[in-house]
């Protein structure tokens, strides 16, 4: 009887058709699939000091030293993710750049809703799938000498076993939807919906009410309990009423820059 060789359970990207899926998006868009690296993050903001020009998109197959937000690390087992970072410079005014993580954030729920994922996000960017965290985007920003750029990194979980997950709250697509899908799809999925939203974005006059309507369709942190971790180390509770002018999460009578949300547990959304 011949020997057949068992299908491999996390093939590698295929850089090719890749390219193939993302032809009709050009807009600069140049991907690098790396078998391994220490950051995305850290290579793309490298990348962005010496002059690289908007639409880079550097992938890894095995991050080493994965960057997460709030100074927390991002670890993921070979293949079994999706870890890319990508450059932007943005041509909209500097004050509206703290929409922009919010933009990624609702690309990629929308990305891996069409991928029959059932995604929501988390203010302001994290993709939960119920109450468990599957995606997670870290925005920085770089100052380079052809201006500020910003490089958004996206790590996804694809084919993650509960064993290999970092905490006991995330999931996988694999785990939520009983089955791995093909990374390289799914990658030009995401990559696609984030270039057609970001041009959309910034043609946009109306882009910020545009955004945070959609948005606001996505976030399951409305209408929750929340606990807020603010930046100097303070902690407020109160309920997410919405989102304000500056992409900022209004809890009751306060609002939230930037910090650490946890969406209190057992406690549904508040109906007014
Ligand atoms: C978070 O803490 O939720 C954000 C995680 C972001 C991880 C991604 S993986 C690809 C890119 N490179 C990094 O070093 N971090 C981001």
């Amino acid at each position: 009887m011949p020997v057949t060789a068992a299908a491999d359970p996390r093939p590698p990207l295929d850089p090719d058709r890749l390219t193939a899926l993302l032809s009709g998006l050009g807009r600069g868009i140049r991907v690098e699939v790396l078998e391994a690296a220490t950051s995305t993050n850290a290579i793309v903001a490298a990348r962005a000091r010496e002059g690289a020009p908007h639409g880079l998109v550097v992938v890894a197959e095995h991050q080493t030293a994965g960057r997460g937000r709030l100074d927390r690390s991002w670890e993921a087992p070979a293949r079994s993710s999706l870890t890319f970072s990508a450059l932007l410079r943005p041509r909209v005014p500097a004050g509206e750049w703290p929409w922009l993580p919010l933009l990624a954030g609702h690309a990629l729920a929308t990305a891996l809703r069409e991928a029959e994922v059932p995604a929501g996000l988390k203010w302001p960017n994290d993709v939960l799938v119920g109450d468990r965290k599957i995606a997670g985007i870290l925005m920085e920003r770089v100052e380079s000498q052809d201006g500020p750029a910003a490089v958004l990194g996206i790590g996804l979980n694809v084919s993650t076993k509960t064993e290999e997950l970092p905490v006991d709250t995330a999931t996988s697509v694999e785990l939520a939807t009983g089955a791995a899908p093909d990374r390289t799809e799914l990658l030009a999925t995401i990559l696609t919906r984030l270039v057609d939203e970001y041009d959309a974005w910034q043609a946009d006059e109306e882009r910020t009410a545009a955004l945070r309507t959609a948005y606001t369709e996505v976030c399951v942190t409305l209408g929750r309990k929340v606990r807020v971790e603010l930046p100097g180390g303070e902690i407020r509770s109160g309920t997410a009423r919405g989102i304000d002018d500056g992409g900022r999460l209004v809890v009751d009578d306060f609002a939230v820059g930037a910090g650490d949300v946890v969406h209190v547990r057992g406690a549904g959304r508040t109906e007014e």
